[in-house]
């Protein structure tokens, strides 16, 4: 069969499992995946049978990432990692990781296929939890390779008050046992992550792949103002405490800062309580994502939206608390494996790649604490959208997407070989 068509066939497949694993979902008519959860373990069973049919070892690690080897032409070779994640957020969309794993796979399959070992083994890595929905903090299953896990989050509640330790233990992990999944990076070669854009640039630029200059740096928080809540008739309007119109400011707060600072702040979640429409909002909880493509731009952003939270509370009588979520450095990808994706994109395209900084996080940020990394961006249709059901990519993009993560591996074999 001819490439062309082989590549076809295997983006046709990549794309076929990202339907069979959008079935595996916590909602109905809708696609959501946690950690830990009962679809979480049926996406890792479902995605060991691919792992093995691509001639790969397959197991669970100790924080429930699925995991594939394929052995390298010599004992004790060291390992190119490929992956990324499996979990999505509610409502999502097919392809948010799900297509990288997919992607790896069938790069593995392929050289399976052709019998061919490289001077490195290949692991493939189906990481648990990138986007952190359930417990706040993301990135646990890429921190957990990267050994860079914290004895602090096993106290993380999820909305049920469910310790992330405790849904380890449901879930069948020994939280004992946690080290195991970590590699030692003495004996890894890097990291190679295909990955939706999950923006609009490639689609602008009429361009179906680009490599990643690196990943913005990002912070997350749960802020609360707390009032005083009271009847929505009785209280007069100037004696209110009212704490969601100190939330309220602090939403237009994060956008005007942002626009000025030129990254990007959003308020995701925003909950009044006690939530009935005649009773003056006595607390609001809410959350605050913060990116840019330094950790100085982004912490001065904070610092700015810190100062209006504060003025915003004590000209309504307000108290304002703040707790940080998440905090995940700016990193830069590795120029080497940069140029082994460079010369995949080129040798499939015929075009320079284009070169994208990312401002979605990826498990790539986390790994970089082990290893150095490099990514490609496949396009995304539909304008570019993502975090949502209307995520779409093409097969002939997903096929050249293979082809050009093949040619990266590929290359850096050579170099090494
Ligand atoms: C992950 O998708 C993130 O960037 O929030
Ligand atoms: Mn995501
Ligand atoms: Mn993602």
């Amino acid at each position: 069969m001819a490439r062309d068509e082989r590549s076809q066939e295997h983006a046709r497949e990549a794309l076929r499992r990202c339907e069979v694993l959008a079935a595996i979902s916590a909602t109905d008519g809708a696609i959501e995946r946690v950690y830990l959860s009962p679809e979480h373990a049926r996406a890792n069973a479902t995605v060991a049978a691919w792992i093995e049919a691509a001639g790969m070892a397959s197991w669970q690690d100790a924080a429930g990432n699925a995991r594939g080897s394929y052995p390298a032409a010599t004992e004790g070779a060291p390992v190119l990692l490929l992956g990324s994640h499996l979990d999505t957020v509610p409502n999502a969309g097919r392809y948010d990781g799900i297509l990288g794993v997919m992607i790896a796979l069938a790069v593995v399959e392929r050289l399976h296929e052709r019998g061919e070992r490289l001077p490195f083994a290949i692991e493939v890595l189906g990481f648990a939890d990138e986007e952190g929905v359930r417990f706040g903090r993301t990135l646990l299953g890429s921190c957990a390779v990267a050994g860079t896990w914290e004895d602090a989050w096993w106290g993380l509640e999820d909305g049920d008050g469910t310790t992330l330790r405790e849904a380890f233990v449901a879930f069948g992990l020994d939280p004992e046992r946690l080290r195991d999944a970590e590699l030692d990076p003495a004996t890894i070669v890097g990291y190679l992550e295909a990955h939706i854009e999950q923006g609009p640039l490639l689609l602008d630029a009429d361009q179906p792949l680009g490599m990643v200059s690196g990943i913005m740096g990002a912070k997350r928080f749960d802020l609360t103002m707390t009032g005083e809540a009271g009847h929505a008739g009785g209280v007069p309007m100037r004696h209110r405490r009212d704490a969601l119109l100190g939330a309220a400011e602090i939403v237009i707060a994060v956008e005007q800062v942002a626009l000025e600072a030129g990254i990007v702040g959003t308020v995701g979640r925003l909950q009044a309580f006690p939530g009935a429409a005649n009773v003056i909002p006595g607390i609001a909880e809410f959350s605050l994502d913060l990116r840019a493509a330094t950790d100085v731009q982004r912490d001065q952003a904070w610092d700015a939206i810190k100062a209006c939270a504060v003025e915003a509370a004590a000209a309504r009588r307000l108290a304002f608390s703040e707790e940080l979520r998440h905090e995940a450095p700016a990193t830069s990808s590795d120029r080497r494996l940069s140029e082994a994706v460079e010369a995949g994109i080129r040798a499939v395209t015929g075009k320079d790649a284009p070169e994208l900084l990312s401002k979605a996080g990826h498990d790539a940020m986390a790994v970089a604490a082990l290893t150095r990394y490099a990514m490609l961006f496949i396009r995304c249709g539909n304008g570019g959208v993502s975090h949502h059901p209307d995520e779409s990519v093409t097969e002939d993009d997903v096929a050249l997407a293979i082809d050009a993560f093949e040619a990266a591996v590929l290359w850096l074999a050579e170099e090494r070989g």
